[in-house]
């Protein structure tokens, strides 16, 4: 990528940096039940995931969690069995209410506030597990980038999972009560490279008081990666294909109108694991 595609990736993911400060609200609201959820052993982890990392006590003792938010998944991962979690994360208030919880728990745990692309090089080659997903991706401008960030934080043989919402939802029109494509660009075209640009959360996901109003909201920009890309930019990196599997499962309630008959019949969400050659 040449120097101005670098700085349009920049400055967008700064954008989002601002957004999701904002949406760390809800986030920082939740550091007390999360602390209880935690020490009780509890794992926020989804039926698929676990499957994927039942057996972390044997062979994970690092794993860090690239987009971390406020560190719940992170931590769930130590519960899981990792011996030492590192998270990254662009947003300060996500990496402080994740301070505030592994400090609590006295867990062995570090943050890091930057850009996944400029995740610092002294954690290169130290992860036996990078972990992502659940929303993660579609704020990432540059999918090669980052595919070559995990590639160097993993040790020969370390081992990426990612479980993500699978890029086909991107597609459905996500309040409609049957299938029916999302009308407004990029959304609605599996194969769409635009970036769409916003303000705002959906009071549901942040309540209207917590957030500055209408016109001082920050921008944010997300765009869809198609399978393909994802796992080419991987595979470009070095890192071998292990398992690759689509589920129904949803990880957010995204379609509240669909019949659960229709849900059920496509992909929502998949796992990918791959090694480091
Ligand atoms: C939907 S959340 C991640 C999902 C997480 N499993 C959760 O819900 O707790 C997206 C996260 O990505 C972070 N993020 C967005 N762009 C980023 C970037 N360029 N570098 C690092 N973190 C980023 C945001 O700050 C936010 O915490």
């Amino acid at each position: 990528m040449n120097n101005e595609a670098d700085a349009g990736v920049t400055r967008r993911h700064q954008d989002n940096r601002a957004a999701w400060d904002e949406a760390a609200h809800c986030y920082e609201q939740e550091v007390e039940e999360d602390i209880a959820f935690l020490r009780a052993g509890g794992k926020n982890l989804m039926a698929p995931e676990l499957s994927y990392l039942q057996d972390l006590g044997a062979w994970c003792r690092r794993a860090i969690h690239l987009q971390c938010a406020g560190g719940r998944d992170t931590l769930s991962l130590w519960n899981q069995g990792a011996a030492e979690v590192v998270g990254v994360d662009i947003s300060e208030k996500m990496i402080a209410a994740a301070r505030r919880k592994s400090e609590a728990l006295n867990a062995p745990a570090r943050w890091y506030c930057c850009d996944v692309l400029d995740t610092p090089h002294e954690l290169n080659g130290t992860a036996d597990l990078v972990y992502t997903g659940r929303g993660a991706l579609c704020w990432l401008m540059d999918i090669e980038a980052w595919a070559r960030v995990v590639a160097r934080l993993l040790k020969p043989e370390g081992r990426l999972y990612v479980f993500e919402g699978h890029p086909l939802d991107s597609v459905w029109d996500m309040n409609a009560t049957e299938l029916k494509f999302e009308a407004e660009p990029p959304y609605g075209d599996y194969f769409s490279q635009s970036v769409g640009t916003n303000q705002g959360w959906p009071e549901t996901y942040v309540p209207s008081e917590a957030v500055p109003p209408k016109e001082q909201q920050a921008k944010k920009h997300e765009r869809q990666w198609t399978l393909g890309q994802i796992l080419n930019g991987l595979a470009a990196s070095g890192l071998r294909l292990e398992r690759f599997e689509e589920h129904p499962d949803l990880y957010w309630h995204q379609f509240p109108n669909l019949p659960q008959d229709t849900i059920k019949r496509l992909p929502h969400t998949f796992s990918l694991l791959m090694r480091k050659e």
